[in-house]
């Protein structure tokens, strides 16, 4: 009689395991094997392996690294615009080549956003009813207010006063950590120029509001919830829960105080045009407070690492500098005839790029799309899909020594890459319709903070920095990445 394989292997098992231990082995092993293997219909994908992979969760690797070290390669390596990666308790495709990136952006039809994992709790905080997340119609509507409350608010003159503090609370200056001054100073511009609130983070050395946001981002990001979100339900953080509607209390309460204390800023431009409801006034304004917030401290933080690190960079930013402004404030006029330093910002976007992919995608009926090589990938209906930032900034094939911080290639100094740059590649805002609606705002932050800074201050890293041969980010989920214990020496001018 023929003895199949499967028997074989049970009945061999049998001799180690007695009946209760074979069966829960059996079930590990028929779990490992389920998790390890993509479902049938994306199998024809490029598949990054899933032990390095989970590995380099449960290590908590930075997502720019994993991207660099395991989904870049094969791009760089095999040519492929498109694999599939195993994260967040689910398989997704990964855009890598910027070909697809902008034809998956540009089609809102076909690739809209996805809905959100219900129980992770980062949408419990930014709510579902806001611009970031919402599709169609009620996108439309949002994504209107927001653009025309932007096209009315340049605040130069507010970034030139929080500059101000700021250098005040720097004093005579010494070895600072940089990375939590920049997040002070973009939730202060924040709240400022777009809530209309001051939350006096840079005033305040205990600021509340700063720690609360600082310890609910951190509690959401533990990496064993973000690799199994479907926990937040079978083991409930109770009290991060509590923490996280604390905080959005604290939110709709800055929301109560400006409906009577109206004045130039954004939420105030918002409140003007009716059509959003209490919760998407709400939920858009904490997505205003993440989607500016870290952003912009990742990109001021690794600019100004970037010009530590290369002082030949950062004294001819200065001279530059000195010479548009003179003894005049920052505005648009003198802020546009600083090429060089404009260079230094995009490229600090590009090669440490603060947001390294937008939210996931989905693709609603299936569709084939093909890369730069002419490689198709069929992606069936309801497949996530992660656009990456951070695999085209980082992408050999595009940028030359695309691991160097060379601001030159923004000025048309290196040919090979002057010619791909305007077109598909350098894209920190992303791109098509959903692009960051805050561009312009978040490029003049970043200009008049590095002009002011340029004047007024010289600084370097200090000896011994463990970012000395390369930046650190630190663990920052959701897309989000910046540098972290970035101590950087400041001397006055
Ligand atoms: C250097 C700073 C910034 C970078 C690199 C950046 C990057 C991005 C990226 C990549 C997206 C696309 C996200 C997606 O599709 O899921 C985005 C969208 C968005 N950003 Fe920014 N951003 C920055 C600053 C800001 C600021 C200062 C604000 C607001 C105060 C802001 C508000 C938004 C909003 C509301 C969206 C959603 C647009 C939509 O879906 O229609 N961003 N940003």
């Amino acid at each position: 009689m023929a003895v199949s394989l499967h028997d074989l292997i049970t009945s061999e098992l049998r001799h180690f395991f007695p009946g209760p231990y074979l069966l829960a082995l059996l079930f590990i092993i028929f779990f490992i094997n389920r998790l390890l293997t993509p479902p049938a219909e994306l199998r024809h994908l490029p598949c990054v392996p899933v032990i390095p992979l989970l590995w380099s969760f449960i290590s908590g690797e930075t997502e720019n690294s994993r991207i660099k070290r395991l989904l870049l390669p094969f791009m760089q390596d095999e040519g492929e615009g498109a694999v599939l990666v195993y994260a967040l308790g689910r398989w997704m495709v990964h855009i890598l080549d910027p070909k697809i990136f902008k034809e998956v952006s540009d089609d809102l039809n076909q690739w809209p956003k996805e809905a959100p994992p219900t129980e992770m709790l980062f949408f419990r905080f930014i709510g579902k009813t806001n611009v970031v997340l919402s599709n169609g119609k009620t996108w439309q509507k949002h994504s209107k207010i927001i653009q025309s409350a932007f096209i009315r608010n340049l605040p130069i003159d507010g970034f030139s006063d929080l500059a101000e503090k700021l250098f005040k609370k720097m004093g005579e200056g010494g070895l600072i950590k940089w990375d939590d001054w920049t997040m002070r100073f973009t939730l202060d511009a924040i709240g400022t120029t777009i809530l209309g609130y001051d939350f006096e983070a840079l005033e305040d050395d205990n600021s509340s509001f700063l720690k609360q946001y600082v310890g609910v981002m951190e509690a959401m990001a533990s990496p064993l919830y973000l690799i199994f979100p479907r926990l937040e339900t079978l083991l409930p953080r109770h009290k991060v829960i509590k923490e996280v509607d604390s905080l959005i209390e604290r939110f709709q309460d800055v929301l109560d105080y400006k409906r009577n204390n109206r004045g130039n800023d954004m939420l105030t431009y918002m409140l003007e045009q009716p059509g959003m409801t209490q919760e998407e006034y709400r939920d858009n304004m904490v997505t205003f407070f993440v989607a500016g917030h870290d952003t912009a401290a990742g990109a001021m933080a690794s600019l100004v690492y970037y010009l530590a690190r290369y002082p030949e960079y950062q004294e001819r930013a200065r001279k530059e500098v000195i010479k548009a402004l003179g003894n005049d404030q920052p505005n648009t006029k003198n802020l546009n005839q600083i090429p060089f330093v404009h260079a230094c910002i995009k490229e600090a976007l590009r090669v440490n790029t603060p947001v390294t992919n937008p939210a996931p995608r989905i693709s609603v009926s299936g569709g084939t799309v093909q890369g730069s090589n002419g490689k198709e990938y069929y992606i069936p209906p309801n497949t996530s899909i992660i656009l990456s930032i951070t695999s085209v900034h980082c992408n050999e094939n595009y940028w030359t020594d695309a691991g160097t911080f060379y601001p030159d290639r923004f000025l048309g100094t290196s040919a090979s890459d002057q010619a791909r740059i305007d077109t598909l590649s350098w894209i920190p805002f992303s791109r098509g319709p959903r692009q960051c609606p805050a561009r312009h705002f978040a490029m003049y932050e970043l200009k008049t903070v590095a002009a002011l800074m340029l004047k007024s201050w010289e600084w370097s890293l200090p000896i011994g920095s463990p970012h000395a041969k390369g930046i650190k980010n630190g663990l920052s989920p959701f897309g989000l990445s910046s540098p972290k214990n970035l101590f950087i020496n400041f001397q006055k001018l």
